[in-house]
């Protein structure tokens, strides 16, 4: 299909940085710096002073970065950790692959966590939570962090979508033991092809993550100093990357700014709940990897949207929980349920332009008239 306003325009993103990321590609491929070599030291210890933590951990997938967090926290068969359904599937899929229990709570308005339902199901074998900060939106993380710290629990945060996003001035990724980060390309930061990054304050969890990343190898040493895996950033990413964090400030001030246009039309229908707009003072600074509303009618809305051009995803039209094969059935998570009947993401992106977004706003406007 031929659409007039894309969900992400990779080709054109492309076109836009395009000598710049050949330069970047040319002298890696040059140097012959492939696997872990200058490119990705300089994005980790960009990465770290970007977020203002200590240690980053390039990897081959947010997912990885979950996945090495949990099991270098020690967590694994008896151990339980709270999260929620209304995730990426890859958020429990860890949990359960390090041999821990996933627990789910619902979520809020704002399609996170639901702070106030966590004490409620922490027991004995509660041992972390996993926050998301879903569609570049902090949870609430003082109220999270307080009953982490009140528990004695480990925060594990899932910051994929998140990048750049704050909460009390503190960024997504630096409250909890780690901060996992994706850079699957329709990310905020996306790279071409796969790619993520763990970070964290902690200096033995770092050497640990950095161990399991490259098959347990001391590099200095050629000494094999546990069993790990193959969950390298590659240097071609890595470069890529550097070049785009560059102007992820600019583009997430474009985000806003685009949050703002759709919030300013969008907002007085009485059929679409739009997300938190863009606070200018105040506690959170959302980057808008993500723009969900809720939508009455949301099916007919999403078939009418594409016959107008205009790309639609839907994240995600089933709740997680009612998968069979994931063994989840038996948590009911009422705001769930109801949120993933109504939600759509409408096109944002920072080569999107006004007035490709008046033209989507006009279309739902006109959707609702008939
Ligand atoms: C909330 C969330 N968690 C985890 C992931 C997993 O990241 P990746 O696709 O890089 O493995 C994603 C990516 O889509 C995500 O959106």
């Amino acid at each position: 299909m031929n659409y007039k306003v894309r969900f992400v325009d990779y080709p054109l993103h492309y076109h836009r940085l395009e000598s710049e990321l050949y330069a970047a590609i040319k002298e890696a491929l040059s140097g012959g710096d492939l696997i872990m070599r200058q490119q990705l030291q300089e994005f980790e210890s960009n990465i770290a002073s970007f977020l203002g933590v200590d240690y980053a951990i390039g990897l081959n997938s947010g997912t990885d970065a979950l996945y090495l967090s949990l099991i270098s926290a020690g967590l694994g068969s008896g151990d339980e950790v709270i999260t929620v359904a209304h995730t990426f599937v890859a958020t429990v899929a860890v949990i359960v692959h390090s041999g821990a229990t996933p627990i789910l709570v619902d979520v809020g308005e704002d399609f996170n966590m639901d702070v106030e339902q966590v004490e409620g199901v922490i027991t004995p074998s509660t041992k972390a939570i996993i926050p998301v900060h879903l569609n570049g939106r902090l949870c609430d993380m003082e109220k999270l962090m307080n009953i982490a710290s009140k528990h004695n629990l480990i925060v594990i945060e899932d910051a994929a979508q998140a990048l750049g996003a704050n909460f009390d001035g503190k960024k997504a990724g630096s409250f909890g033991l780690t901060g996992c980060f994706s850079f699957y390309p329709a990310k905020i930061l996306g790279g071409a092809g796969d790619g993520g990054i763990v970070v964290t304050n902690d200096k033995k969890l770092a050497e640990k993550i950095s161990l399991l990343r490259d098959h347990g190898r001391q590099r200095s040493t050629g000494d094999i100093l546990c069993y790990g895996f193959n969950s390298r950033l590659d240097n071609l990413q890595a470069a890529i990357l550097s070049v785009k964090l560059k102007y992820l400030p600019e583009w997430i001030e474009r985000r806003r700014e685009l949050a703002m246009l759709y919030e300013k039309d969008l907002s007085s229908l009485p059929q679409i709940q739009t997300p938190p707009p863009p606070q200018s003072q105040g506690r959170y600074f959302d980057v808008y990897t993500n723009y969900v509303v809720r939508a009455q009618k949301r099916d007919r809305l999403v078939d009418y949207l594409k016959e107008c051009g205009i790309e639609i995803l839907i994240s995600w039209p089933k709740p997680m929980h009612h998968h069979q094969a994931l063994g989840l059935s038996h948590f009911q998570l009422p705001q769930t349920e109801r949120i993933s009947k109504e939600v759509l993401s409408l096109p944002m992106n920072t080569e999107i332009s006004n007035e490709q977004v008046e033209f989507v706003i006009e279309s739902i406007r006109n959707f609702y008239m008939k």
